[in-house]
């Protein structure tokens, strides 16, 4: 979602900001620009559509050594040129960009704006044109700035430019990530510290409700009352490779046979000297004194609860109920008397679980973090963290993090287990080394799956995926990887639900993927197929060794029953992948997602 970068120091910003905003492509955006400003004043360049259109409209010839630039992914008015950020106050004196939603904007304007015509449709154009308001009224800006920022309700993350003062840029932070990021001779702003990679690596963490005044030679956080806070930076332990595509056409495919490395990785980080896993026993003394976990998560990460809900209850005995974070706050069921909540989320950013968290934590209640990105906003704000070690994820479509995360959330119901003495019955570093095996080998079967791609995906208009007991679970994520990628209506059943309502939208070729994995369920979801091919389904039915049969089109390599969703989720990421070429979508920036939604 959105994105922003700055710079301020003695080189030319075009280029560094152009590049900054092609680093934040990933995270989903439908226009963009910048704002470049030297002793001549502030020049904007904005364009709806894609980075590239945008470098074509920026004048090359300009030189100016200070700037910021936005990614917009639009909530308040249609994606275009006008709606596009930067926002200038009607003098063109102010320019602003801003990440978030500014949730009293009608009234902000009804206040303060009645004789102000604004120009576009967003929220963030309201901030600009109130803070120019009290410079009007004789405020200096640092003064306006801060006053407008007490005013806003809602999310935001901003960085503005004032044409009388080339020497700053102006930045703000509540609820939307944002970092600053510290050079020789200059400093930069961005929303993710990926972005800025380009020319730093040292970041300052910026907390909610602060403002700072961004110079090339220093940076001075204030809190809002104005009062100057002291912050060590971090270095941002990314490597700029990481963050490359390398020789892969897309990061989805690049991403996807990373998985094998990533579980090796995964076992590297959360085994102790003596080869047994451990997890910090903080964590482990809290898994243990709750009488209920409640995972809280949205998409992808949501159905990787779904199998975490399985591990925990299954090897450590711990009740678990899985939640939809943008839903917990309707529905919010009774509590136990200690309840213990995991978020589980890639980005760490996502506002609907933080949202939860915030709660929770008001009402005194502990959390962990699941992610895979350090210092994000979850991880901070959770007592506890498990990191995922994936590597960055740019491909907007979820597949190493989704992984990584079922093979953190076996480590933690393993190590729990072990813990309260329980007999699991399985080696699991063990285990997950037959599992790093088995990806690779499936990872080696491209062709099977692009093959199975063309055969079924080339012309339909829906496709169904079921599923029982792990399976099941596994099928939605099938589903989803389906859906957000080739824009095939895909939905993801429990096998014995189809005919209770669904089975009447199969027709004559519709695809039907039935997974066939569980041993205890292997009849009846068998049962299920045949109901959906005397009523005319194309099915492909993927199983796993020991399982299988003659009508099956796909046979996985055999791993522990319970970890089976780690493998069988590649082959439905890869039909995903080779669906969506042939469809010749967007692979890895599918039309209106974002990577990290940080808007509720
Ligand atoms: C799908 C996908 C999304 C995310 C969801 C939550 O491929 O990536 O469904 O899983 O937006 O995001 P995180 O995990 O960052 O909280």
């Amino acid at each position: 979602m959105c994105g922003i970068v700055g710079f301020i120091g003695q080189k030319d910003s075009k280029e560094i900001l152009l590049k900054g905003l092609e680093k934040l492509e990933y995270r989903g955006y439908d226009s963009a620009g910048i704002a470049v400003m030297n002793d001549e004043g502030v020049h904007v360049f904005k364009e709806k559509g894609r980075i590239a259109t945008l470098r074509e409209a920026v004048d090359q010839r300009l030189f100016a050594t200070a700037g910021i630039g936005h990614t917009r992914w639009a909530t308040h008015g249609v994606p275009s040129k006008v709606n596009a950020h930067p926002h200038q106050a009607t003098s063109e004196r102010f320019t602003l960009v801003h990440n978030g939603v500014i949730e009293n904007y009608t009234q902000l304007k009804d206040e303060y704006l009645q004789n102000v015509e604004l120009k576009s449709d967003t929220d963030t154009e309201v901030v600009v044109q109130v803070l120019e308001q009290f410079v009007k009224q004789g405020l200096e800006v640092e003064e306006a700035f801060r006053k407008t920022l007490s005013l806003l309700k809602g999310s935001y993350a901003i960085a503005m430019l004032d044409e009388q003062n080339s020497e700053t840029i102006y930045v703000a932070k509540n609820k939307s990530p944002l970092l600053v990021g510290l050079g020789d001779t200059f400093n930069v702003v961005a929303s993710d510290a990926m972005a800025m990679l380009q020319v730093t690596d040292q970041y300052i963490e910026l907390m909610d409700k602060e403002i700072v005044i961004v110079k090339k030679e220093s940076v001075t956080i204030k809190n809002l009352a104005g009062e100057t806070i002291n912050r060590d930076p971090y270095t941002a332990e990314l490597d700029a490779s990481d963050i490359e595509k390398g020789t892969y056409p897309h990061y989805m495919l690049k991403e996807i046979d990373e998985q094998p490395l990533v579980m090796r990785k995964i076992v590297q980080e959360y085994q102790s000297d003596n080869g047994t896993l451990t997890i910090d026993p903080c964590i482990v003394e809290a898994m243990k004194g709750a009488d209920r976990i409640y995972i809280i998560a949205a998409g992808t990460s949501y159905h990787a609860g779904l199998v975490g809900k399985q591990f925990i209850e299954k090897m450590a005995h711990i009740p678990v109920e899985v939640h939809i974070s943008s839903e917990f706050s309707y529905n919010m069921p009774l509590l136990s008397e200690k309840p213990l909540f995991i978020f589980i989320s890639q980005s760490g950013e996502t506002a609907d679980s933080r949202a939860v968290l915030v709660h929770v934590k008001e009402m005194g209640h502990k959390a962990i973090t699941i992610t895979n990105v350090p210092g994000s906003t979850l991880s901070r704000e959770a007592d506890y963290t498990l990191l995922l070690h994936a590597g960055p994820e740019i491909a907007v479509a979820s597949t190493k993090a989704y992984t990584a995360q079922l093979a953190v959330l076996a480590i933690l119901a393993y190590v729990t287990a072990e813990s309260k003495g329980i007999m699991v019955g399985m080696d699991l570093v063990k285990e997950l080394g037959i599992i790093a095996n088995s990806m690779e080998a499936l990872c080696d079967d491209k062709e099977v799956m692009e093959a199975i791609a063309w055969e079924y995906f080339t012309t339909t208009r829906n496709c169904f995926f079921i599923g029982r007991a792990m399976d099941f679970f596994v099928g939605l994520e099938g589903a989803l990887k389906l859906k957000e990628i080739s824009y095939i209506q895909a939905e993801g059943f429990a096998g014995g639900e189809l005919k209770h309502g669904t089975i009447a939208l199969i027709e004559e070729g519709t695809p039907v993927i039935a997974l066939a994995t569980q041993e205890h369920v292997n009849l009846s979801i068998r049962g299920n197929v045949k109901e959906v091919v005397a009523r005319g389904a194309h099915p492909c039915i993927i199983s796993m060794k020991g399982l299988e049969t003659e009508e099956d089109r796909y046979v996985l390599p055999a791993v522990n029953e319970m970890l089976t969703p780690l493998i069988s989720v590649i082959p439905l990421q890869l039909i995903s992948y080779y669906a969506a070429l042939h469809r010749d979508c967007d692979v890895d920036k599918p039309r209106n997602l974002a990577k990290s939604v940080t808007v509720e």
